[in-house]
């Protein structure tokens, strides 16, 4: 492995900086301050709106991965696209003070048609946006330049395979060769007009299947060009059963203490900060704690109808009373109970290219310069 350039270290302070300053503002730097002394003083009611939107523009999916409830079904509700006009609302009413949207939850977001209008709205609102795609993005050739365009802060590349074989057995249905050439066609371009956004991550989900693939998931992300590789680890979804199958062997893969079935390993603080830092909205405007709340136990209101955001959702009695038992006993609520927030990170690692230190340290100079 030592011809491949790569260093491991936390790129998260330099890189956050980096987006984040060119939109800072008096509003947001008050809001991020009362967040985080609500969160310090552990009031279930926040003082500020939420930091971070995750925005679901679909709940529906062209692959069937086996462990996420798109892919394997195991969700009830209906499946429905995020219409534009909601989306604006939801920009228009919480963007200003927050920092930062995450758009996907559980589906394929570039199934909708407003995907990157989506993403440039939001860029136009001063937000980072960061999204995941299994590839499906790159059927359409001309969606290359489009993201190029956007302003999309970083894009995540589904690859949980550094072959067809193997990335078969997860991303069921998906087509590796159009991924990988879609991530590299976008690699190239992206250096051809010397751009740094978006950021291009690569993630590989470590499991049984794939584990021995670790070194060769590392010379293909070379290949292709992405600025970073993550190892993640696999989540089980609180079910056992899928240690056997899912698990890798080698035991510092794992999120999970291996001899206590699905327990996640060492806890850095009690209770759950993205209660206070973050909202989920579903595709229909449902806002509920967080994406492991798949069949919506906790329905908070909706973000697109609603009148007063704060007072009827984001500090309604029932979200309160939900943070005060989290914070309380995190066990006491079954799909928090082995939730990774918290926890020691659900990478395994994240492996920087170095020649994106370099570009790096050539656009923040340009930036110190204009
Ligand atoms: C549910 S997907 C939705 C976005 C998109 N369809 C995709 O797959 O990238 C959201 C994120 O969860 C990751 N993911 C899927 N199954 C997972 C698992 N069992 N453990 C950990 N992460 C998983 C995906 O790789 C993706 O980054
Ligand atoms: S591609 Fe993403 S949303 Fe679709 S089934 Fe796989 S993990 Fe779920």
């Amino acid at each position: 492995m030592d011809d491949i350039p790569f260093k491991i270290y936390s790129s998260t302070f330099k890189k956050k900086f980096k987006i984040y300053a060119k939109h800072m503002t008096p509003q947001r730097l008050l809001n991020y301050s009362l967040v985080q002394m609500s969160l310090k003083a552990k009031s279930p009611k926040v003082w500020g709106k939420p930091l971070s939107l995750f925005i679901e523009p679909t709940n529906i999916c062209n692959l069937k991965c086996p462990l996420c409830p798109t892919g394997n079904n195991s969700t009830p509700k209906g499946k429905g696209y995020m219409k534009f006009e909601d989306y604006k609302k939801i920009i228009d009413a919480l963007g200003s003070t927050a920092f930062s949207v995450t758009l996907w939850n559980y589906g394929e977001p570039s199934l909708n048609k407003d995907f990157i209008r989506m993403i440039k709205y939001a860029k136009t609102a001063g937000l980072k946006v960061i999204t995941s795609t299994n590839g499906f993005v790159f059927k359409k050739k001309e969606n290359i330049q489009e993201l190029l365009d956007s302003g999309l802060d970083e894009l995540i590349l589904a690859v949980d395979g550094a072959s067809e074989e193997t990335y078969k057995q997860y991303r069921i249905n998906g087509n590796f060769s159009e991924l990988i050439q879609g991530a590299k066609a976008l690699a190239d371009a992206k250096k051809a007009q010397g751009k740094y956004f978006p950021y291009l991550s690569m993630q590989f989900i470590i499991m049984k299947s794939n584990e021995h693939e670790v070194e060769e998931i590392q010379k293909l992300a070379k290949e292709v060009g992405v600025d970073e590789l993550i190892l993640k680890t696999v989540y089980l979804w609180n079910d056992a059963k899928m240690a056997e199958k899912y698990l890798p062997q080698d035991k510092k893969f794992s999120r999970y203490l291996t001899d206590e079935g699905v327990k996640c390993k060492t806890s850095i603080r009690p209770g759950c900060d993205g209660l206070w830092i973050g909202v989920n909205i579903n595709y229909d405007g449902m806002v509920v704690p967080c994406c492991f709340d798949t069949h919506e136990l906790f329905k908070f209101g909706n973000a697109v109808t609603v009148k007063d955001f704060d007072k009827e959702i984001w500090n309604s009695k029932q979200f309160q009373a939900f943070r005060r038992n989290v914070w309380e006993d995190k066990g006491s609520v079954q799909m928090c109970k082995n939730c990774p927030t918290n926890t020691e990170s659900q990478d395994y690692a994240r492996l920087k290219f170095s020649h994106v230190e370099v570009e790096e340290l050539k656009e923040m100079e340009a930036a110190a310069e204009a």
